[in-house]
């Protein structure tokens, strides 16, 4: 069902758009019940009708993505890496006893919401979509639902960080920990992370730098992107674990830096060889890379109260040479050798 309202588009000031406030004509809404998937529906976007007893309100069977649509050099509507994200979806669904989301209902719900608000995605040239899937049974049993909602949103963006980042490194909080949720995109991870993460805010920080929950001594992932340094030259990033999310954009990262001669390592990555790094000069980068975030510097990284500054490499910068390739193939200025980009017809 199309909307027969008049599109907000001409209202939206693009030239200045804030991260996730504002929200395309559409959304797409598929039900889950008696363990099937109903067809998808576009509707406008807007409020749903609720039941307040609904078990993702109480319990939190919540599972979420953040990915991209790009408007590419030759005109046509493409989606990042739709297919890792439909991947990391159902590992996150499995994790919270929700059922299989399969393949071709997520790229069916993203290839009629491009369709539908295509003009969005022309004027902004990209999207950020928002699939989520939540548990419905109105219920306050403690179990698993047996009725789901999977909705599709898109917002025309800007980017999520608009400069370099200060850091904290945590050691009272943990995101995640050994046998939880850490690697699934479940909402609960980022509801605990809120907390800790406005204290540091508040201390004049721009995000965290998650560390285990055992020692508070091993780099893990930051608010909402994977962590990348470089030592002597060598990319390192922690190596993919059961607490950390492993990052689409991180894999990317690795893909193109391996392609330009760059060593990776991923593996256990101490703060103190970061901190010790960064007096010695060996550390010459940190950056984060996420969908939101693209690829951002960290500018500062402060431990306990010793601040370290990072220079300013500039067009020099590894990071900066990785995001300008990435950014190339995501508007189609540059060959998809990798096919990551699925064009939407
Ligand atoms: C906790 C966390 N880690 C890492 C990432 C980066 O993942 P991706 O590159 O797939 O966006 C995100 C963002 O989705 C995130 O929320």
């Amino acid at each position: 069902m199309k909307n027969d309202k008049p599109s907000r588009i001409n209202t939206v000031d693009f030239t200045n758009l804030p991260f996730g406030k504002i929200f395309t004509d559409h959304m797409v809404i598929t039900r889950y019940s008696d363990k099937k998937w109903s067809d998808s529906e576009v509707v406008p976007y807007g409020p749903l009708e609720l039941m307040p007893s609904i078990s993702a309100l109480h319990y939190g069977q919540t599972v979420f993505e953040g990915m991209k649509a790009f408007l590419s050099k030759d005109g046509s509507s493409t989606i990042y890496r739709p297919d890792a994200h439909s991947k990391r979806i159902n590992k996150s669904l499995a994790r919270l006893d929700m059922p299989e989301l399969p393949e071709a209902v997520f790229m069916d719900s993203l290839q009629k919401l491009i369709n539908t608000d295509a003009e969005w995605l022309k004027k902004a040239g990209q999207l950020y979509l928002r699939p989520f899937i939540f548990a419905t049974d109105p219920y306050l049993g403690v179990k698993s639902s047996e009725q789901y909602i999977y909705a599709l949103l898109a917002c025309p963006v800007g980017p999520y960080y608009t400069k370099p980042l200060n850091l904290k490194v945590e050691t009272t909080y943990s995101r995640s920990a050994s046998g939880g949720v850490g690697f699934a995109k479940a909402a609960g991870n980022y509801a605990g992370s809120l907390y800790p993460t406005r204290l540091a805010q508040e201390a004049g920080f721009d995000q965290l730098i998650w560390t285990d929950s055992s020692t508070h001594s091993y780099i893990e992932e930051s608010g909402t992107m994977n962590i990348m340094s470089i030592i002597d030259g060598t990319l390192v990033t922690p190596e993919l674990s059961e607490t950390i999310l492993a990052g689409i954009t991180r894999d990317s990262v690795l893909t193109l830096a391996r392609e330009m001669g760059i060593k990776v390592e991923e593996r256990k990555l101490k703060v103190a060889e970061i901190v010790d790094g960064l007096k010695s000069g060996k550390v010459t980068e940190v950056f984060g890379a996420g969908t939101a975030a693209t690829i951002i510097r960290f500018a500062s990284i402060t431990e306990g109260e010793n601040k370290f500054t990072l220079p300013d490499l500039g067009e020099k910068s590894i990071a900066q040479k990785i995001y300008d390739e990435l950014n190339m193939i995501k508007k189609g200025e540059k060959a998809d050798t990798h096919g990551w980009l699925k064009v939407i017809v």
